[in-house]
């Protein structure tokens, strides 16, 4: 795209994608390249501006372990990018330059203490601006015992003599620990050490300049062809659609499709961010009468997802054939694909075939469209940047997840026209309630707190009826479930701690202002064992 690059390349350890997300924090453009596939990359693309070979969890003495091909090692230093071995990084370093890598005598985890062993009167570049001793954070049970001919030692721990080496003529820089985690409270600054004076980037990668670039290579490579689009409400699809209006107008064909088992007024409300605000050439398609008729009786919560899955993909399909005879061919098809996405996947960079919907269980397998995937290089938080550059509703931007099966999946047991009003009506308390306090906690802490801000929040309907009294009679109704969660992304979370003063609110709330409900009941399982969702 033109932006000074720093690759990122993978040899499997965990904090992989983190490495990119730091480097990206410090607006240098950075990609995630596994490698095996460098030679190639190198082949089509040249070498990059600087490259950080990251962890994993081989042992670099072992058969068949992952290593950097020695013409790929080469080509790097031949060219003069710097490169930066992190932990197995630096092991493959280390083996590759003639150095030693053997079971290390005490495995070290966690905070450790890191000392300078350099020389009086000199500072090596890397650690510019970083006073030692401090902690870093370490995870190795292999370490460097004999460094290369040439290196330079320039820091220890207690356990582990060669935590860190460079040999600056080749501009070959390594270290046993793990910069990019909070816990090494100088990670940033090193690896902005790296990226900046060692490699010489400047801090270029911007979303006004991306938003460029991509409007310049979308506009070339769509010409005047048309574009289709299913828009969920969600964030990504709505950024990824709000940029290829930007490169291609109302050649940018969307639809809108309402199941039925949206929440309160959100149907409504998405049609008018997209059509009054955005101003996008969008069609809204009311499927609800057709999804609950195929989710009559249905109480499985697979079956539900897999019929509402295969309904998602009628509608669609039905519309890409209406906007065909419309608008006369359809050449492409935009997806709201974000790059963790491309990066688990194992795609790896440029794979077109359509893959399947995040949402609603795949797209059909036939269609010949070519694929438009804009923010395949993004990071969540870097869509949500986007999303503000480009002008788009904060409450959009910050929407909380929202699952593509919809509140079919948070009523349990089969799904009827009561059971949805209970839900959307005590949901749309929940959500006045928590969206308040979550402001106040916005603007008490300056931002989102990810310990006090509730990252998502939603009722549920269990299905079971209970025992009360309301005025001088007995009630037998429906209990409402209440889950509130923090979480970063979703993969894990934990229940939120809510004043009791707020959950007294939402509880008698709920239970006045809804009809056919007498009980309110409060999810107090994180994830894991629990998950998110009951269904
Ligand atoms: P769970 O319930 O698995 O959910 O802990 C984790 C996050 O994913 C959302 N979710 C979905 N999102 N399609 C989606 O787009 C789905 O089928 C789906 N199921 C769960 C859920 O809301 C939570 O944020």
């Amino acid at each position: 795209m033109g932006f000074e690059t720093i690759w990122v390349v993978d040899f499997g350890g965990q904090y992989n994608q983190l490495i990119a997300r730091r480097v990206r924090e410090l607006s240098v453009y950075s990609e995630v390249v596994s490698y095996r596939a460098a030679a190639a990359k190198i082949r089509k693309e040249g070498v990059p501006n600087g490259v950080i070979l990251t962890g994993g969890g081989d042992s670099v003495y072992d058969k068949g372990a992952p290593k950097l091909p020695s013409d790929v090692l080469g080509a790097f230093v031949k060219a003069g990018v710097p490169v930066l071995g992190i932990c197995y990084g630096m092991q493959v370093l280390a083996a590759a330059l003639g150095g030693r890598v053997e079971p290390a005598r005490v495995s070290e985890y966690g905070r450790t203490r890191l000392d300078g062993t350099w020389a009086a009167g000199w500072k090596p570049v890397l650690f510019s601006g970083v006073r030692l001793p401090d902690d870093c954070w370490m995870s190795h049970t292999d370490a460097v015992s004999r460094l290369p001919r040439g290196a330079v030692r320039t820091a220890s721990t207690s356990a582990c003599r060669n935590a860190s080496f460079e040999i600056a003529t080749k501009k070959i820089y390594a270290v046993q620990f793990h910069p990019e985690v909070h816990h090494t409270p100088f990670g940033q600054k090193l690896l902005g050490n790296f990226v900046y004076k060692i490699c010489r980037c400047r801090p270029s990668w911007t979303m006004a300049g991306f938003i460029q670039a991509q409007v310049d290579e979308i506009r070339e490579r769509v010409g005047s062809a048309k574009v289709l689009c299913a828009l969920s409400g969600g964030v990504d699809s709505t950024v990824a659609a709000a940029l290829v209006q930007k490169a291609v107008g109302d050649n940018l064909y969307c639809f809108f499709v309402d199941h039925g088992l949206l929440r309160q007024g959100e149907a409504e409300q998405v049609m008018d961010t997209y059509a009054r605000k955005m101003k996008l050439n969008v069609t809204k398609v009311n499927a609800s009468g057709r999804f609950l008729r195929r989710l009559k009786g249905v109480s499985d919560p697979e079956r539900k997802r897999k019929i509402i899955g295969e309904e998602f993909i009628r509608v669609f399909e039905e519309q890409a054939a209406r906007l065909n005879r419309k608008a006369g061919g359809i050449d492409y098809l935009l997806q709201g694909t974000i790059y963790p996405d491309v990066v688990e996947s194992g795609a790896g960079g440029h794979s077109k075939n359509i893959k399947s919907h995040h949402n609603v269980g795949g797209l059909p397998k036939d269609m010949k469209v070519k694929l438009i995937e804009p923010l395949r290089l993004l990071f969540k938080d870097e869509v949500r940047k986007l999303g503000e550059e480009l002008g788009l509703d904060r409450s959009l931007v910050w929407r909380q997840p929202f699952p593509g099966p919809g509140l079919a999946i948070r009523i349990l047991g089969d799904v009827t026209r009561e059971k949805l009003r209970i839900v959307r009506e005590s949901d749309a308390i929940l959500r006045e309630e928590i969206d308040a306090y979550n402001e106040r906690v916005f603007d008490e802490g300056g931002g989102f707190n990810p310990s006090r801000s509730v990252w998502q929040y939603f009722t549920v309907l269990p299905n079971i009826r209970s025992v009360g009294v309301m005025g001088d009679g007995r009630t037998y109704e429906y209990a409402v479930g209440v889950r509130a969660v923090h979480s970063v992304d979703g993969m894990t979370s934990d229940w939120a701690r809510l004043p009791h003063e707020l959950l007294e609110t939402i509880a008698s709330r709920i239970v006045n202002e809804v009809a056919g409900v007498n009980r309110v009941l409060y999810d107090l399982t994180s994830k894991p064992p629990g998950t998110i969702e009951w269904e």
